[in-house]
């Protein structure tokens, strides 16, 4: 039977391309198939990666380089050759044979004339091409391609990562995350923030040995996967700066007093978002066509909101199971702390979360009241 009887065309964003469609899709980490994988859940990984490039491009003075590195159908690649406007070219690499003919075959569908498909082991290509962009999106963890990556990106280029390996950064395999990324993980009502500050950490490690550092622009966690755009500047100072972010953190400090550890880390405790880069990137989203507008919208909102706010965050829910009272409302909460002064946000990380600089003494005291 051939497997060109699975192909399928389907739209996303402004382009139509052909994808081989497993109809038994479940959401979570992605698995190794015989076909071409294509996972209709990342749309919306897949529309910021347009905005994201559509920024890089914008405020840039030069021809932009750009890599799909683990590209399956090719969706991502394609669709930034089709929706992105200006000076740019793009690789779409995967060393699978099926995935490489299929990524031709959309490549010529779309008439893409700054598209070009590579079939090579990425870290091989990575040794020995360089970009401004870099995009890498495995089946579970990216960290067997993030030494190579360090090495290819120009300086003030960005790397963007999707870790699927999820279970691993939220504490359900401590083990495992510390022989992969060093830390050990915790699962708390916290772990989707940690979770994403033990990722950030690794590619910080990954950075400074070759004296370059990171700073995050957009970064996020959703239940089944982490993703993270960071900009890697070359300079000892910016490798110094990097590893100063790189801390400890104590139970209190993680507001989960069930984690019995005095020193958790290291983590990545610097800013993982830019506010001004999320503004930009929501003025953006008007200009295209995505499928995801909505949620869209509503992701980018919620992190530039968070965005100057501290590590860490409080869920109604568990407080309230601490103080063994229901839990309240999320608005009220903050609406009364707004009133007393404390910066407060809702946080992307938990529906019932929010981010405070209030002293703990004074939350629990509004919990308390009924109103
Ligand atoms: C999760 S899929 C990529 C999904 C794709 N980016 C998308 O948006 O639909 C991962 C892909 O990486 C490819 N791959 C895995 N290891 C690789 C390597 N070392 N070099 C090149 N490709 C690799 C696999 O063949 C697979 O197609």
């Amino acid at each position: 039977m051939s497997i060109l009887q699975h192909i399928e065309l389907i739209t996303e964003g402004e382009t139509e391309i052909l994808v081989f469609k497993n109809k038994d899709y479940k959401k979570g980490p992605g698995s190794k198939d015989k076909l071409p994988f294509y996972n209709p859940s990342m749309e919306l990984n897949r529309d910021l990666s347009i905005l994201l490039n559509q920024w890089i491009i914008d405020n840039s003075k030069i021809h932009v380089n750009i890599l799909d590195g683990l590209a399956a159908s090719g969706i991502r690649g394609v669709r930034l050759a089709n929706e992105l406007r200006g000076n740019f070219d793009i690789t779409i690499n995967d060393w699978d044979e099926d995935s490489h003919d299929l990524i031709k075959k959309n490549i010529k569908k779309c008439k893409l004339k700054n598209a070009f498909a590579i079939k090579r082991n990425l870290n091989s290509l990575l040794s020995n091409m360089r970009f401004h962009y870099i995009d890498i999106d495995p089946f579970g963890s990216p960290v067997y391609f993030v030494d190579s990556a360090m090495r290819s990106i120009y300086n003030n280029g960005i790397i963007a990562c999707t870790a699927t390996d999820t279970a691993t950064l939220c504490g359900v395999y401590p083990n495992v995350c510390k022989r992969r990324y060093g830390v050990k993980s915790f699962h708390s009502n916290v772990m989707h923030e940690t979770g994403l500050r033990i990722l950030l950490g690794f590619l910080c490690r990954e950075s400074v040995k070759y004296d370059k550092g990171i700073e995050p622009l957009v970064c996020y966690s959703t239940d089944h996967y982490f993703r993270v755009y960071i900009k890697v500047k070359k300079g000892v100072n910016h490798a110094n700066r990097s590893v100063g972010n790189m801390k400890y953190v104590t139970s209190k400090e993680l507001f989960s007093p069930k984690i019995n550890s005095a020193n958790i880390g290291p983590l990545w405790l610097g800013k993982i978002e830019n506010k001004n880069v999320i503004r930009e990137l929501i003025s953006y989203v008007f200009k295209k066509k995505f499928n995801t507008k909505g949620e869209l919208l509503n992701l980018l909102n919620l992190l530039e909101n968070e965005a100057n706010s501290s590590p860490f965050f409080y869920t109604t829910d568990n407080l309230a199971s601490l103080l063994k009272i229901s839990p309240p409302r999320l608005n009220r909460i903050i609406e009364q702390l707004k009133e007393k002064g404390y910066d407060v946000s809702k946080t992307h990380f938990s529906n019932t979360g929010f981010k405070t600089n209030s002293p703990r003494e004074v939350i629990e005291e509004i919990f308390k009241q009924k109103k």
